[in-house]
């Protein structure tokens, strides 16, 4: 039996992408391996979404080809899967590290394929072409990143061309699974045990399935809103969804939050910059006005909805006047955390013949600065919790301290606290004793 290390950079649907490449192939009858120097085959499942994490492939296929093992001339095969892969093609091959195949982000499904063409002695082998009709989206249990939660796609790929951004390159147009499809899915996984599921794309909220059979018996502004109620109703204790796009956040998507107590307290939108110019250049088609007016439809909720967003610092031409109005809108959302970007031009996108011409240092100081601003309120917003008692699903035990266990609140924190692992895949309640920069810590109640 032939073992298979897959390794995976980037974001969710990059590792929803490589859990379905590690199914696809046991059932074809490849082992997956936890150790790299065991496998005959190395996966790397890309990200091109920063020039760093571009760089990481590059950087891991030269540690394959200088590792022990080439030395001795047992030589690995290496596939290259994902958003450089798809982007790159067959250039991949031209650099001095040998690549064997490569496998855009559609043509997936077809992996045993690929390696075993490459067994057979077929020499940079390369697949670009489309998902294949059948594409079977679902995952094995043992498959899954975690036990009690599951990751289901709901809408690939993006329309939207933000002048920045690679992935509409990356991942093509828009499209949104057949509701049925859903539903179908989220109760299978009811039935497996799975507490809770994430229903992910690029942009979720822009879900619109060509036939939305399995939707009809709810109400709801937008296709989104509808199939977050059916996918309520399904029972299923928890469900997330990741990322939404401002300009299509609807504020029906939080009176379906409202009424729905399984649709968990956090939103993640993505808001990039706080200055109308910048927003423009971006393309991003939403302003800041627009933006607040969502932000405050999600605070008036009496859920107490946690919020998280996306900043790029230092586009193009962002001036100190710009990075003041990013401060000022920072302030005035108290998002609960962000994560911070700093401009990275990447080839073939719109903004990458503009001239980046805020300097490295700049970026820097903007970028400290933003952080200390998001730091100070997520200081506040995770102190809050001290004292109090949240409702946490237990999904593993702790990275750090083999004793603790860790998992998510409805509202996306981390909590870690002392229990046995039969706790595992429960939801129980801890009270929170302390609070560090990213996670909560507390005791577990005795009267779960
Ligand atoms: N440079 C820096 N950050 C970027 N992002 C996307 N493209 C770029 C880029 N070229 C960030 C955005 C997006 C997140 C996933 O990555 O903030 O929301
Ligand atoms: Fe990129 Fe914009 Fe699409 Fe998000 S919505 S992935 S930022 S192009």
């Amino acid at each position: 039996m032939k073992k298979v290390y897959l390794e995976t950079f980037g974001c969710q649907m990059n590792v929803s992408d490589s859990e379905r490449v590690a199914t696809r192939l046991v059932a074809d009858g490849f082992e997956i391996t936890p150790h790299e120097a065991a496998a005959d085959v190395v996966l790397i499942n890309t990200c091109s979404v920063r020039e760093k994490a571009e760089h990481k492939l590059y950087t891991r296929v030269g540690q394959i080809r200088n590792s022990e093992r080439e030395k001795r001339g047992d030589e690995q095969i290496v596939g290259v899967l994902g958003c450089v892969a798809q982007l790159e093609g067959e250039t991949l091959f031209e650099g001095k590290n040998e690549i064997d195949f490569v496998l855009g982000t559609k043509a997936v499904g077809r992996v045993s394929e690929a390696i075993e063409n490459v067994f057979a002695g077929q020499k940079r082998y390369f697949d670009l072409g489309d998902r294949e009709d059948n594409y079977d989206w679902s995952v094995s249990e043992v498959q899954r990143h975690l036990p009690y939660v599951a990751f289901v796609p709901i809408i690939e790929g993006c329309n939207k061309f933000c002048t920045y951004c690679i992935v509409p390159f990356s991942r093509g147009r828009e499209k949104s699974l057949p509701a049925s499809e859903i539903i179908r899915q989220v109760l299978n996984l009811r039935r497996q045990g799975v507490k809770e599921v994430h229903l992910i794309g690029q942009n979720v909220n822009s879900y619109r399935p060509k036939i939305d059979n399995g939707l009809e018996d709810f109400h709801g502004a937008t296709a989104f809103s509808r199939l977050l109620r059916a996918v309520a109703a399904t029972g299923i204790e928890r469900i997330k969804f990741n990322t939404s796009f401002p300009r299509d956040f609807h504020p029906d998507i939080v009176d379906a939050i409202n009424e729905n107590k399984n649709l968990c307290n956090w939103v993640h939108l993505p808001v990039q910059s706080g200055s109308n110019d910048i927003l423009r250049a971006m393309r991003r088609g939403h302003t800041i006005e627009s933006y607040l007016q969502k932000i405050d439809k999600i605070k008036s909720s009496p859920r107490k909805l946690s919020l998280t967003t996306d900043v790029i610092i230092g586009f193009p031409d962002e001036t100190d006047k710009d990075f003041q109005d990013t401060l000022k809108m920072a302030d005035y959302c108290k998002f609960d955390s962000a994560y911070i970007f700093k401009y990275s031009p990447r080839p073939g996108t719109p903004a990458y013949s503009m001239i980046d011409n805020v300097s490295a240092e700049v970026k820097t100081d903007r970028f400290l600065e933003f952080e200390k601003l998001i730091r100070f309120n997520q200081r506040a917003v995770f102190r809050s919790y001290l004292d109090k008692t949240v409702e946490v699903l237990v999904e593993k035990i702790s990275n750090k301290n083999s004793m603790e266990l860790s998992g998510h609140t409805t509202c996306q924190k981390v909590v870690n606290f002392k229990g046995s692992s039969e706790l595992l895949g429960k939801i129980v309640k801890v009270k929170i004793s302390e609070a560090k920069t990213n996670t909560l810590y507390g005791e577990i109640c005795c009267n779960l």
